[in-house]
């Protein structure tokens, strides 16, 4: 397989506010191809695959932790901040990897795990050996465990307390994930002087930011329930005041799974900017809502509520990622529901989620599948694609926890899917076999030789994305419709927004959720009233709506539109 790319500006294109325009792509480096042949995915493999990342249209990539880790929650259990696992292979290979991303334009950004090490990190030893020792109170200590009894257990599947005990050391050590992932205390400054150094590390070796995992849940107190603490937003306003002074540039993605306001506080204010980023997690279950459902109103209220972002803070917008479809923020009827459709076999589900991939959770339905890509590629926000959905790869839920969707890339019919030469019983994980989702299918080289393939039309969404910026930073107003199926909203770039050699733009974008053809009359506002609306992919005129303040439109089947007004 070759992929042509236009001759493009090489090397990277200086520009602070790059992450407003950009496509995301997360890919675990295990997970996407195996250049050595002994079945786990490493640097090299990931740098053989950057120009098939180019031509699909992605500016960036994240990529979930690689560091040396006993890998016992998929490497969010560091063990050493500032190495690699050698499986992936050695620092210089990550060095290349980053040089090489540049050169095509693209920013790799890498996850910070801030709340929590493994057991196994040296602070630990430390800290379980030597109570009184310089690391003694890198973790959080206490005597009992009837302490903050109130904060929810996150991995409630596995774990039944926010508390262990250590038999070294004769006290309980807090932690809000696995017992093997102890808290660290940020109540001692010398575990900010640690993050802040493993933040330099890494920026000194080019990564173009940090997404920070787990954030919410950096401090505890009696008050609170230690989720959005005070002093972790001072925490995080501080780590981003040392980046804007020392590696201007450089961005951070909150991973807050909280309410909507309660996400929207980590951009921080104008005065105390935290994060530029934070995935949206309140809007990502409402749109699996509306796809059954039919209704949108949740979706519509959410994207209101969430509306106002300061300064040049912007949303990260996903459907799927490494963890499970995750349904803690939403109402227990929401939540009941999205079981009853999308995880009707306990097998799918885990936590208070559902762990499987896009394709399988819209059974497959290319309606269903291009409907929520389009709908990803226009709300605002940078949308973050996650490997493998783009060609509609499927999971396996006899897998244990999230590695159900965690499995190797498909790239080709032939043996491990293209994935790695090793033997198949000594990959990392099996690839998938399961009926309608084979890999001999479904993989990246069939894909490409079926000119109507949905990832043909994945790329052409990003392509046709990348050229019109409206849809990257142009403001969201939401359109009123006499249809309960149908999301309406209108996208607006002004003057003032434009770049160089870019035109202001306002685009009506149109989705219909029914599950049957149906027609809608929408409100145009006052503030976008045009001439004509002309379909950004094929170029169609639609009749004129000049001196008209509404506009009817018929929809197929879970059709959407993007209509340039002009
Ligand atoms: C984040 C990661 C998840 C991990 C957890 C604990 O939520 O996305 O994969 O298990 O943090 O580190």
């Amino acid at each position: 397989m070759s992929f042509t790319v236009p001759m493009g500006q090489p090397g990277l294109q200086h520009d602070p506010q790059w992450y407003r325009r950009a496509i995301f792509y997360e890919v675990m480096v295990r997970s996407f191809a195996d250049s050595d042949g002994d079945g786990v995915g490493d640097f090299q493999g990931l740098i053989s695959k950057l120009d098939y990342l180019e031509w699909l249209g992605v500016d960036a990539l994240w990529l979930p932790p690689f560091y040396a880790s006993p890998l016992l929650d998929g490497g969010y259990d560091v063990q050493d901040y500032r190495s690699v696992l050698p499986e992936y292979g050695t620092l210089d290979d990550f060095r290349e990897l980053v040089t090489q991303a540049h050169q095509r334009n693209m920013r790799i950004v890498i996850d910070l795990v801030v709340n929590h090490t493994s057991d196994q990190h040296e602070w630990f030893e430390k800290s379980r050996t030597d109570p009184h020792g310089p690391y003694g109170d890198y973790y959080v200590w206490s005597d009992t465990d009837d302490l903050w009894t109130d904060i929810r257990i996150i991995f409630n599947d596995t774990e039944d307390s926010n508390w262990a005990f250590d038999a070294e050391r004769r006290q309980f050590y807090f932690h809000r994930f696995f017992s093997h992932q102890p808290d660290l205390n940020y109540g001692n400054p010398a575990v900010h002087d640690e993050i802040f150094d493993v933040a330099r590390f890494w920026l000194d070796l080019g990564v173009d930011g940090f997404r920070l995992d787990a954030v919410p849940y950096l401090y505890e107190s009696d008050e609170g329930l230690g989720e959005s603490e005070p002093e972790t937003h001072d925490f995080i306003a501080s780590l981003r005041a040392m980046i804007d002074k020392e590696y201007p540039g450089k961005v951070l993605i909150a991973e807050a799974n909280q309410q909507p306001q309660e996400v929207a506080e980590y951009f921080g204010s104008e005065e105390a900017p935290e994060c530029h980023m934070a995935f949206h997690f309140p809007v990502m279950p409402r749109l699996f809502y509306a796809l059954r459902s039919q209704l949108v109103a949740p979706l519509i209220e959410t994207l209101n509520e969430t509306k106002d972002v300061p300064g040049a803070a912007s949303w990260a917008v996903f459907l799927r990622n490494h963890d499970e479809l995750t349904l803690e923020m939403v109402t227990d009827e929401e939540r009941q529901a999205l079981y009853g459709w999308y995880a009707y076999d306990p097998r799918m589900r885990i936590n208070d989620g559902i762990r499987r991939r896009l394709a399988t959770l819209l059974d497959n339905s290319r309606h269903e599948m291009e409907l929520a890509y389009a709908l990803l590629m226009a709300l605002p926000g940078s949308p973050f694609l996650y490997y493998g959905d783009e060609i509609g790869m499927g999971d396996n839920i006899w897998l244990q926890d999230r590695d159900a969707s965690r499995t190797p890339m498909q790239w080709t019919p032939d043996r491990n899917a293209g994935f790695s030469t090793a033997d198949p019983g000594k990959l990392y994980l099996p690839v998938i076999q399961s009926l309608g989702y084979h890999y001999s299918s479904i993989n990246v080289e069939t894909a490409l030789a079926q000119s109507r393939s949905f990832l043909h039309f994945v790329r052409q969404l990003l392509h046709v994305r990348r050229s019109h910026p409206v849809l990257g930073v142009g403001g969201y107003d939401t359109c009123l419709t006499d249809n309960q199926s149908v999301l309406a909203f209108v996208r607006t770039l002004g003057a003032d927004q434009c770049r160089p050699g870019e035109t202001p733009e306002t685009v009506l974008c149109v989705f219909s959720f029914a599950h049957h053809p149906t027609t809608v009359t929408v409100s145009i506002p006052e503030s976008v009233r045009g001439k004509h609306l002309r379909d950004i992919f094929g170029g169609s005129v639609f009749p004129d709506i000049s001196g008209k303040n509404t506009v009817t439109l018929t929809l197929g089947t879970q059709g959407f539109y993007w209509l340039a007004v002009e």
